[in-house]
């Protein structure tokens, strides 16, 4: 099977390419492949892939919120030449999509089928890819993740450990609640799906959820750091408003395939164990 990987530099981009190494590999990432340049249409198609893993995306929140155009041209024109060039070579498209479609206000786990409402530009722009690429291909799975953490990426884990080494008192939100997941889970979860050519929305998270602050708090624990002290606030200040409450349920692969991913906490046991190893 010969696979495209955008993003391949990123936190799920390695992991991916760790999981799917026995496959065809190309990997896309900046800056020798752009995906909002239109080249990349034939640069990926040249290599003829069965399946296009897109990962590539601006994932950072505030500054999608700063700067909607550089957003919606990653997020989505750049998804829609992905697109373009799986339909050019008819290959399939796995799109990594997110939590932060939804607005957050249903008060329990989201599924597959609820329907999105983004509150911020990062989240509109994911869902306007989502909707690119549900429009332009039939053999196209799209898979929600969130929270998503892995060695070397900038994330939620990576944050609290660096403010701990500087500080001795943290302050966490208990207000937003979600799904923390290990990207090498994920990307496992994702090598295991596309065994199946059943097309649709899937949501795969680390099982459960829990807020920013119980995340801090399990995220010091593991670390040896439960000394510091962790405040309470149900306020931060930051540019992007994000959903309260985007916890996702994987209801969908769980029951068709058995693909689950084991709980948050057991997976930042292992996010630690992989670090010390
Ligand atoms: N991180 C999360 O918490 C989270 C949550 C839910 C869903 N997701 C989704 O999961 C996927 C993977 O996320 P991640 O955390 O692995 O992201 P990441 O670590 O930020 O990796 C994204 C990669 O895409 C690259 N990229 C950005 N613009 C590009 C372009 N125009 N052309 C080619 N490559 C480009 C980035 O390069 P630079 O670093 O040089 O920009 C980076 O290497 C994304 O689709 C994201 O939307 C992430």
């Amino acid at each position: 099977m010969r696979v495209v990987i955008t993003g391949a530099r990123g936190q799920l981009g390695r992991a991916l390419q760790e999981v799917l190494q026995r496959l065809d590999l190309f990997l896309v990432d900046l800056p020798e492949h752009d995906v909002t340049e239109r080249r990349i249409v034939g640069t990926i198609a040249e290599f003829q892939p069965d399946l296009v893993v897109h990962a590539a995306a601006m994932t950072d929140v505030d500054g999608c919120e700063r700067d909607p155009d550089s957003a919606f041209k990653v997020n989505a024109v750049g998804t829609r030449n992905v697109a373009d060039t799986c339909r050019l070579c008819d290959a399939a498209l796995l799109y990594v999509s997110t939590d932060y479609v939804f607005d957050g206000t249903k008060g329990e786990p989201y599924l597959e089928l609820d329907e999105p409402n983004p509150i911020c530009v990062y989240g509109r722009s994911k869902l306007a890819g989502e909707l690119l690429v549900r429009d332009l291909l039939t053999d196209c799975y799209i898979v929600r993740t969130a929270w998503l953490y892995g060695q070397g990426g900038r994330n939620f884990v990576a944050k609290i450990l660096e403010l701990a080494a500087h500080r001795d008192e943290l302050s966490v939100v208990t207000t937003e609640v979600g799904s923390p997941t290990y990207a090498p889970d994920l990307a496992a979860a994702i090598a295991r799906l596309i065994e199946y050519p059943l097309y649709d929305t899937y949501h795969f998270v680390n099982e459960g959820s829990c807020s920013r602050f119980e995340f801090a708090e399990r995220i010091l624990e593991f670390a040896g750091k439960s000394h510091l002290a962790l405040r309470r606030v149900e306020h931060y200040e930051r540019l992007a408003t994000v959903p309260a409450n985007a916890a996702l349920r994987n209801t969908s692969a769980s029951t068709r395939f058995g693909i689950t991913l084991r709980p948050w906490q057991e997976a930042l046991r292992a996010y630690f164990d992989d670090l010390d190893n």
